[in-house]
Parts: structure tokens; C-alpha cells; sequence
């Protein structure tokens, strides 16, 4: 995937790509990118990316022109567009499974008060909020698309460690403990250490169902469930749950 990021402050974004997991996808040609500085496109000599709104009000609006160029140059439209705001569609884990698809994205990172309608109307594909809460830079909030999204493609990372995630199969994830088995005097539930795989497994997914539903009730909706879990779920019920300790 070729990711283009259009950005007044590429420096936020430019340790992410060269670390960790990225920089390993990077590096295997699965993820390939591009920091753009908005202001390159600027054509005053001060690189006014800037100004008041029109009809008033507070803020700052970022300017069409520096944006559309960097745009045009980006290969928008043309390719999916994202533009990061918290006026969006909520982003959600479906929503990266999308963008994931795609062999090319740009992102564009919003600042100040946001950026001139025309730029929205002429080459965004998708206004994207990644929650009900304001940042005060964009920058954060493609981060947090970007990150969802690539580690989604094909060889990044396994598909087992992507099967039993958080909001795989509509539940949260269950709880996970490591070594010592005996962690200041709190123990390691015997049921993950009693090398019985079909009631580790029960075990896993009534503590999935259990925080789901104490956490994020609205996912337990019949439509989030797939068959198959929602066959263990009823099986689960009828047989009382298992008697490992919680
Ligand atoms: N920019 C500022 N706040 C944001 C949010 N919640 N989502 C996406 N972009 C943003």
C-alpha cells in the first residue's frame, strides 16, 4: 500500500513510519510512503497556509490553494482521500478492514479551524472522526487511522494475532497474563495453566462475552455476532458456563 500523508508538521508523523512494526513493513516493501509538507505548496513568500473564515467567526482556515497542489501532486482525485476531523463518520475497526483494500491512500491532517469546504467537496472520499472528542492536531488522528489500517494488509503481522483481537467477531478481547505465574501473590487463573485447550478456549470467550458486556454492551447486538460464536454463546449458556475460578 502506497500511503501519502499531507501535513503541516511531517516531523510528528516521521518517527512513526521509521519505527517499530511500520518501519518492519517498510523496510519488506509491504507499506510505502510519503510525508508532504503542505507548505511546500504555498506560493507567497512568508508560505501562508492560512487565513480568517468567511462570515466570521474564531479560528483559522487552512487555504485551498497550497492544499489542492499538494493534492493534484498527491494523485487526488483519483485515489481514496482521507480527510481526519472530527465532523466525520466514525472510524471503526470495519471501517480499516475498508481502507485496507485500497492499494493507495492520502491523508490529509487537518489544523486550526479545518480546511475550505471546496477542498472537501472537490477531493475527499472520506471524512473520518476516530471519536467523539477534539485533538488539536490532525496529525494524532491519522496516526491512529493509519496505524489501524496498515497492519491490516497482508504479511504485516499474522493473521492469528488478528483473529483473536479486540472487536474480531464483534467482542473485546479476553484477558492475557504472562510470567511469573505468581505475580505479587495474585495467581495465573489454573484454568490457563491446566493445558485443557477446550475449556482455555470457553474460558477466553466467556471473559470476551463478559467484558463486552460490562464495557461495550452495543456490540453484543446480534448483527456483530457471527454464527458460529453465537452457537458457543448458547451452548455456553445451556451447559451453566464452565466452574474454572474467575
Ligand atoms: N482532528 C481533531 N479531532 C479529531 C478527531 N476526533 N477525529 C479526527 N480528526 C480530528
Amino acid at each position: 500500500m502506497k500511503l501519502t500523508v499531507l501535513t503541516l508538521f511531517p516531523e510528528i508523523l516521521k518517527g512513526f513510519f521509521e519505527s517499530s512494526i511500520m518501519k518492519r513493513a517498510v523496510e519488506r516493501g509491504l507499506v510505502t510512503y510519503d510525508l508532504v509538507n503542505i507548505r511546500d505548496y504555498a506560493t507567497d513568500k512568508h508560505h501562508k497556509c492560512d487565513d480568517e473564515v468567511y462570515g466570521g467567526g474564531a479560528g483559522m482556515l487552512m487555504l485551498p490553494g497550497p492544499l489542492g497542489r499538494a493534492l493534484d501532486a498527491a494523485g487526488s482525485p483519483g485515489v481514496r482521500t482521507v480527510f481526519v476531523t472530527p465532523g466525520g463518520r466514525l472510524f471503526n475497526q470495519a471501517y480499516a478492514r475498508d481502507l485496507a483494500r485500497e492499494p493507495k491512500l492520502v491523508i490529509l491532517c487537518g489544523r486550526y479551524e479545518g480546511v475550505d469546504q471546496r477542498i472537501v467537496d472537490k477531493y475527499v472520499s472520506d471524512e473520518i472522526s476516530i471519536g467523539d472528542y477534539v485533538l488539536s492536531s490532525g496529525e494524532v488522528a491519522a496516526l491512529a487511522v493509519v496505524d489501524a489500517v496498515y497492519r491490516l494488509i497482508d504479511g504485516v503481522i499474522t493473521g492469528e494475532s488478528l483473529a483473536e483481537e479486540s472487536f474480531e467477531g464483534g467482542l473485546l478481547e479476553y484477558p492475557q497474563y504472562t510470567r511469573p505465574a505468581l505475580y505479587d501473590s495474585i495467581p495465573v487463573p489454573d484454568v490457563l495453566v491446566s493445558g485443557h485447550h477446550a475449556n482455555i478456549t470457553r474460558w477466553r470467550l466467556k471473559k470476551r462475552l463478559e467484558k463486552t458486556l460490562a464495557y461495550r454492551p452495543e456490540l453484543l447486538s446480534d448483527a456483530m455476532l457471527s454464527d458460529d460464536l453465537r452457537g458457543l454463546i448458547e451452548r455456553i449458556a445451556a451447559e451453566g458456563g464452565i466452574d474454572e475460578p474467575d
